[in-house]
């Protein structure tokens, strides 16, 4: 089974990808780190962000053993990534690798931005998070703050939403349900309530007759 989770920054789409494959025991991949790994190989080499071919040849010689580093949480890699995932060549790059993940048994939980769209678009559930940007906004600057770093809610809202426009309106795989995407509003829930909806949604998902 495969579930595709995607949604706009700090939605908790994350948070609710490794609780839902924690409870199906799914393998889970955040594809936002993915992006974020290739940002920072190219902060880390001095180079622009905005520079199309070393994204490029960064995304295509990604190293999957450093998708752990503590440091690609950070905000200014999230924006780094947010640039060089609109090269569509970047994408391209790093399909198969998510594809593979995906059909490998006995299920995956994906999360990111195009999972349901264009990474696994025959995926058994799709769910679509949602949440205010201001309540993202607070969750993010609570998170930053627990990991040390100093954050200024004010700021990190202005992120969030030029975050949003860019990867909302990106003219490859942009941010956007799928058609057949479960929407679920996080606004008001908590992680529990959070994943009590989805495990829902899936539970739904499984008994249609077309499982069968
Ligand atoms: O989910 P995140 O904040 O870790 O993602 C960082 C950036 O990576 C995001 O702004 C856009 C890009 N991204 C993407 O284009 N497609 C995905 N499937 C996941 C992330």
């Amino acid at each position: 089974m495969i579930i595709a989770i995607d949604g706009p920054a700090a939605s908790g789409k994350g948070t609710l990808g490794k609780r839902l494959a924690a409870h199906y025991h799914f393998r889970h991949l955040d594809t936002g780190v993915i992006y974020r790994a290739v940002a920072k190989a190219l902060l880390d080499a001095g180079a622009d962000p905005a520079d199309e071919e070393r994204a490029i040849a960064a995304a295509l010689e990604l190293d999957p053993e450093k998708f752990g580093h503590p440091l690609l949480k950070t905000r200014p890699i999230g924006e780094a990534a947010s640039v060089v995932s609109t090269f569509p060549k970047v994408r391209e790059a790093l399909l198969t690798f998510q594809r593979q993940f995906a059909s490998e048994p006995p299920g995956a939980v994906l999360d990111g931005r195009d999972i349901g769209t264009v990474i696994c678009p025959h995926a058994d559930v799709k769910i679509f998070v949602e949440a205010d940007p201001v309540v993202r906004a607070r969750r993010r600057t609570l998170e930053a703050r627990a990991r040390g770093e100093e954050a200024d809610e004010a700021v990190v809202l202005a992120d969030i939403l030029k975050r949003d426009e860019r990867d909302r309106n990106r003219p490859v795989a942009p941010l956007k349900a799928a058609a057949d995407a479960h929407v679920l509003d996080n606004s008001h829930l908590d992680i529990e309530a959070g994943l009590k909806a989805a495990i829902a949604i899936v539970e739904a998902a499984r008994l249609r007759p077309d499982r069968a």
